[in-house]
């Protein structure tokens, strides 16, 4: 039978199919399968007998004589957090993603990132996506006008790539990847293959160059990647910026870091001149903090540092049909959890009721030691009886109604105690004067709420 030169290829995840499907069966993506020329069938022997023939036995050193490649420089950004999250700042050499959703500051933090590194060493930033009016609107906000920062407008994975293999820059900046194509693809722009291709043709030219490349990635509202995740695998570091759009705090985290931890995190704060971090998250966070029912105080971690975040809570009768239950920057999945936990495990009763949970300050929970918090919140709101101002809680709760314990109790404790606090309600694993130690949620409902 004559061998089929068509293929199709799930624009989300890379996976081939013989047939188009509306679903990819492998990552789960509705209608995200596009037709290709399939390159391996230009030939009538396979592409892996002619890779077996032509290979080469390797040649190898002990590892004990290999240089570690850590001592080449790092370009400081400015930013000591962003520094920190980076392991160090920007590595030369390294190719790293920016992955955020549109409006979020990516254009605006590298750009500020540019104007630091600009002092010292020569940039480049390459858009596709802004006409040099708006660029050089947006620099003459941030003060990023320096003889050092060059830019350019193109489009061309080739050109850039050529640019960037001259060798004459330390820093490259390519906004956006979805907006690149390569002249040898002939797909759309921000499709899987020109993704893939022109990723990897950056990529090959910051190594022989030695440059730091930074690529701008936009996410979807599912909050991947658009486009195909493949660009991650190729990568040194994909950093996401989260956070709300308007208002509140912007969050940069390291997902993956070939060069430093995955566990840092940078908050940032948009204002009139451009992106800075935020000092003291945790005091700005509860200036505007009223002591209300419904409103607790958790002590929460944003990487390996410690802020405290209020919880708010409102419970009220559901007047029509299922009870709701809504949540603002914490996982809803979990809020049902922890509804089923309190209905079973205390006298609670929350199934003609409508819950809604806000975590206040645009901040996202990813922090099992949220769950007390929650319960307490909705406790509270329940009863309308508020809390003592001066707890702060964490803790997870189990199915069981279980209090367990969370990492890094101490950096908690200590930033609640910085910030005046008298009281932790905290797991009873936690030996520290300052915490109320608690076992498990109903008789921490009735000594706390008195429920
Ligand atoms: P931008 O960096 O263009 O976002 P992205 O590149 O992620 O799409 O800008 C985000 C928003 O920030 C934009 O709507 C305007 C606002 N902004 C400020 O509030 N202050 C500033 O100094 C700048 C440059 C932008
Ligand atoms: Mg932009």
């Amino acid at each position: 039978m004559a061998k089929s030169h068509i293929q199709f290829v799930c624009q989300q995840c890379g996976a081939i199919y013989k047939n188009w499907t509306g679903r990819c069966t492998a990552c789960g993506a509705w209608s995200s399968l596009i037709q290709q020329f399939d390159e391996s069938s230009r030939d009538e022997k396979s592409a892996v007998s002619r890779g077996q023939a032509s290979g080469r036995s390797l040649e190898y050193v002990s590892i004990k004589k290999l240089e570690a490649s850590d001592d080449r420089e790092r370009l400081k950004t400015g930013f000591p957090d962003l520094d920190t999250v980076l392991g160090g700042g920007i590595l030369l050499g390294s190719v790293s993603v920016l992955a955020g959703q549109p409006g979020i500051g990516k254009s605006t933090l590298l750009m500020q990132i540019c104007a630091e590194v600009a002092n010292t060493h020569s940039v480049l930033y390459v858009s596709g996506e802004e006409s040099a009016g708006q660029i050089k609107l947006r620099a003459i906000r941030l003060g990023a006008e320096s003889e050092n920062l060059k830019f350019a407008s193109s489009t061309s994975a080739n050109d850039i790539a050529k640019t960037i293999e001259g060798g004459e820059f330390d820093l490259v900046i390519v906004d956006s990847i979805q907006t690149l194509t390569l002249a040898e693809i002939a797909s759309a722009p921000g499709g899987v293959s020109q993704v893939t291709n022109c990723g990897n043709l950056i990529i090959r030219a910051a190594k022989i160059s030695g440059t730091a490349v930074i690529i701008v990635g936009h996410v979807t509202k599912e909050g991947t990647m658009a486009g195909p995740k493949v660009l991650e695998h190729l990568v040194d570091v994909v950093l996401t910026f989260e956070g709300d759009r308007y208002g509140g705090f912007k969050i940069v985290r390291a997902v993956k870091n070939r060069f430093g931890s995955t566990s840092e995190a940078a908050i940032f704060e948009m204002n009139h001149s451009g992106l800075s971090e935020v000092e003291n998250p945790s005091a700005a966070l509860l200036s505007e903090r009223q002591n209300t029912d419904g409103s607790i105080i958790l002590a929460t971690l944003e990487g390996t540092r410690p802020i405290l975040v209020e919880i708010q809570a409102l419970v009220t009768p559901t007047n029509f049909g299922y009870p709701k239950r809504t949540a603002s920057g914490f996982d809803i999945n979990r809020l049902n959890l922890l509804i089923a936990v309190v209905e079973r495990r205390t006298k609670l009763k929350l199934n003609d009721k409508d819950v809604f949970i806000n975590v206040v300050g645009g901040i996202k929970l990813q922090d099992s030691a949220a769950d007390l918090a929650i319960c307490l919140a909705i406790a509270s709101a329940v009863a309308g009886r508020k809390l003592s101002e001066d707890f702060v809680v964490f803790g997870e709760v189990g199915l069981g109604g279980e209090i367990r314990s969370a990492f890094r109790p101490d950096q908690r404790i200590s930033e609640a105690k910085k910030l005046g606090f008298a009281h932790a309600i905290a797991p009873a694993t936690v030996k520290d004067e300052f915490v109320i130690p608690v076992r498990d949620l109903r008789s921490t409902l009735i000594d706390y709420v008195n429920e």
